[in-house]
C-alpha cells in the first residue's frame, strides 16, 4: 500500500482489489480469444472476430495491457495467455500499415511491450520496437508535430490523446539507446504545453497546425467534446496522465507543472459533480453525460502527481473519485462483462457504455494505490 493512507482507505483499496481480482478472474478465460470494446447485453464484444470486429481498433491493446497489470500483480499465467492471444490477433494489422496511426502506442505498448517487459520476450520486443519506428516515422520535420491522423484533411491535426502514446518513443529510444526518439516524444510534449493547455488550466482536444512552417497553429477543428473552445474530460484527463509520465520519463520540470496545472482544473470541475466526470466540463448543464473513463485515467496520473510531489491532497482526490466510480458506476457481477459501466466515446456519440479502456485505468489506479511498482506506460 502507499504510504499516508487512512485505515478507511486501505479497507477500501483491498476490498475493490479483492472484487477485481474475483472477476476478471472468470472473464480473463471466458474473453481469452476476444478482444473486447465493449459489452452486449453484459457479454464482450469481439473486435478480433474476422466478420464482425474491426481489428483496427485504437482500443484494441487495453484488454492485454488489463491482463498485463494482472499478471504484474497476481503472477497467474491465465492473465499472461489472455495478453499473449490478444498480441497474436494485433500481428494481424502489421499486413496493413495504411491502418497505422498515432495510436500504434496504444496497441503495442500495452501488449507487447508489457509482455516483454514482463516475460523478456525477444519476439515481443520487436513488435513493439517496429510500433515505434511507425510512430516515429509520423514525424512533420516541417511543421515540428506528429501527424496524429491520415484521415484526409487532418494531415495537421494534433491531438491531446498522443501525450499518451509517445510514452511508446520513451521506451524505444531506452531499447534502440537512441535518442531520437525521445526528442521526438518531447517535441509533441512542448508543443501540447504551448498550443493544447490554456492559461485556466483546461485542454483543447484538437489543434490543426500548418505542415511547412514550424510551431504554427491554423486553427482549432472540432472533436471529440462540446465544441473547439469546451472541455473534453477524457482530453483533460490524457493530460493530466500524459504530461505526469512525459515528466517521469524526462525529468522535465515544466511536464511535472503542465501535469499538476491540468490535474487542478480536472478536481475544481469533478468536485462539482460530486466527483463524477461529465464528459464536457464546459458544455451546457444540462443534459448530463458522465465518462467515467476520464476519471480513471486522470486517478492514474493524479496518484503518479501525489508520490512525486509528496502532496497528499492529490492522492485524497484520486481515491475520491475512485470511490465514487466504484460505487456509482462499477459493476462486480459476474452477469457484466466490463468492470466500469458509464463510458462515453465522445459527446454526441456512444454515450453511458462501458469502454474496455475505463477497466484498464480503473484497475492500474487501484494497483497503484495497492504500492504496485509496475508502470505500464
Ligand atoms: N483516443 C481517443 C479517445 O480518447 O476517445
Amino acid at each position: 500500500m502507499l504510504n499516508n493512507l487512512s485505515k478507511s482507505d486501505v479497507s477500501f483499496i483491498e476490498e475493490t482489489w479483492q472484487k477485481i481480482k474475483a472477476k476478471l478472474e472468470v472473464t480473463t478465460v471466458k474473453s481469452r480469444n476476444k478482444i473486447p470494446y465493449t459489452t452486449r447485453d453484459g457479454v464482450h464484444d469481439d473486435q478480433a472476430d474476422l466478420e464482425r470486429g474491426f481489428i483496427y481498433l485504437w482500443t484494441n491493446g487495453f484488454w492485454a495491457g488489463l491482463n498485463m497489470l494482472m499478471y504484474a500483480e497476481t503472477k497467474e499465467e491465465k492473465f499472461l495467455e489472455t495478453a499473449k492471444s490478444s498480441e497474436k490477433h494485433l500481428d494481424r494489422i502489421f499486413k496493413n500499415v495504411f491502418r497505422m496511426d498515432h495510436d500504434v502506442g496504444f496497441l503495442w505498448h500495452l501488449s507487447a511491450g508489457a509482455i516483454h517487459r514482463l516475460t523478456g520476450s525477444e519476439e515481443s520486443l520487436h513488435r513493439a520496437l517496429t510500433a515505434a519506428m511507425i510512430l516515429a516515422s509520423r514525424y512533420n520535420p516541417d511543421g515540428n508535430f506528429i501527424r496524429v491522423w491520415d484521415n484526409k484533411g487532418r494531415d495537421g491535426w494534433t491531438i491531446i490523446d498522443c501525450m499518451m502514446n509517445i510514452n511508446l518513443l520513451y521506451f524505444a529510444t531506452e531499447k534502440f539507446q537512441d535518442n531520437r526518439f525521445k526528442s521526438i516524444a518531447m517535441r509533441y510534449a512542448d508543443m501540447a504545453m504551448r498550443d493544447h493547455v490554456r492559461e485556466d488550466g483546461s485542454v483543447i482536444h484538437v489543434v490543426e497546425h500548418a505542415l511547412d512552417k514550424p510551431d504554427t497553429v491554423v486553427g482549432y477543428p472540432q472533436g471529440q467534446g462540446y465544441s473547439p473552445d469546451s472541455c473534453w474530460s477524457r482530453g483533460q484527463s490524457w493530460a493530466v496522465y500524459g504530461f505526469v509520465l512525459s515528466y517521469i520519463h524526462t525529468g522535465k520540470e515544466e511536464y511535472l507543472q503542465t501535469a499538476i496545472k491540468t490535474a487542478d482544473y480536472f478536481i475544481e470541475q469533478v468536485k462539482q459533480y460530486s466527483y463524477l466526470p461529465v464528459v464536457d466540463f464546459k458544455a451546457p448543464k444540462e443534459p448530463v453525460y458522465y465518462d467515467s473513463t476520464a476519471g480513471a485515467i486522470c486517478a492514474c496520473g493524479l496518484i503518479e502527481i501525489a508520490k512525486i510531489t509528496k502532496n497528499s491532497q492529490y492522492l485524497t482526490e484520486a481515491i475520491n473519485i475512485l470511490k465514487a466510480l466504484d460505487k456509482n458506476f462499477a459493476s462486480y457481477s459476474l452477469d457484466e462483462d466490463a468492470l466500469l459501466l458509464m463510458g462515453s466515446e465522445s459527446y454526441r456519440k456512444g454515450i453511458h457504455i462501458p469502454i474496455i479502456y475505463g477497466d484498464f485505468f480503473f484497475v492500474e489506479a487501484i494497483l497503484k494505490l495497492k504500492g504496485s511498482s509496475f508502470l505500464i506506460w
